[in-house]
């Protein structure tokens, strides 16, 4: 277990989500295209991963296209397919050997169809795992995702309630994200989780992606640590 000074102590969170913003102006600062940018920070997304589930983390979600990123141009978005094509299998193989489980969430179908059978196989290969798992957002979006769960209901003809509509999302059985971060210098969710971020701590970090390193999850931790979290109630009510 890779616990640390700064870690010890610190209330953990289960799940971790990450705005993974700034790949393009972290490339172009470097007079780089913004591909080499993606790859750095798949790069990172992959050591982040890892640090995180070794700190004691189990589950992080990772924002990593957005249905509206759909609108990139051509080249952009098959740099990013590259990636996946190139890299994924072996990465994902990696993170996920100690008893992970991978879900590719949002509506894949929109991807090309070579890049889905690449996410269908890494997620067949994980599918025993329990009580550790990644999310990989692509072609997500979270309003698309509540009208999907939404519509499962009523095809089953079942009035929701709060849990059934949470259980019907992608994220359906694993606990809300209890810690939101994004990079990136801007300040908004970009319609990622939007349900399950109820009550989530957001921090939000300057860096762009590619630059936000180990050290930087465990400040935002140590954060989230340090954060009193009421659901409502009064501090009184808490003691
Ligand atoms: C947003 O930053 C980031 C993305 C649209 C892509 C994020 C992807 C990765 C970190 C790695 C790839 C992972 C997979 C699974 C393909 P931006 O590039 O829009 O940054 P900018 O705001 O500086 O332009």
């Amino acid at each position: 277990m890779a616990r640390n000074k700064i870690i010890q102590g610190t209330k953990i969170p289960q799940h971790i989500a990450i705005i993974m913003d700034g790949n393009g102006r972290w490339a172009k600062k470097r007079l780089m295209p913004r591909s080499f940018g993606h790859k750095q920070g798949m790069e990172r997304m992959i050591g982040l991963m890892e640090h995180a589930f070794d700190l004691g983390v189990k589950y992080i979600t990772v924002y990593a296209l957005s249905t509206e990123n759909l609108q990139r141009p051509k080249e952009e978005l098959e740099g990013l397919y590259n990636l996946i094509r190139n890299h994924f299998t072996s990465y994902m193989e990696r993170v996920c050997s100690k008893g992970v489980r991978l879900k590719a969430i949002g509506d894949t179908t929109l991807l090309p169809p070579d890049v889905q059978e690449i996410l269908r196989n890494s997620e067949k290969k994980t599918e025993g795992n329990e009580g550790k798992g990644i999310n990989i957002a692509l072609c997500y979006g979270a309003r698309a995702e509540l009208v999907r769960a939404t519509n499962i209901a009523v095809e089953r003809g079942e009035k929701v309630t709060e849990e059934s509509l949470a259980g019907l999302l992608y994220t359906g059985g694993q606990p809300d994200p209890e810690l939101i971060i994004r990079t990136g210098k801007e300040v908004r969710l970009s319609n990622f989780l939007l349900y399950q971020s109820a009550y989530s701590e957001l921090y939000f970090s300057d860096k762009m992606f590619p630059a936000f390193t180990d050290k930087d999850l465990e400040k935002a931790i140590v954060w989230f640590s340090s954060r009193t979290r009421r659901f409502g109630k009064t501090d009184e009510q808490l003691k």
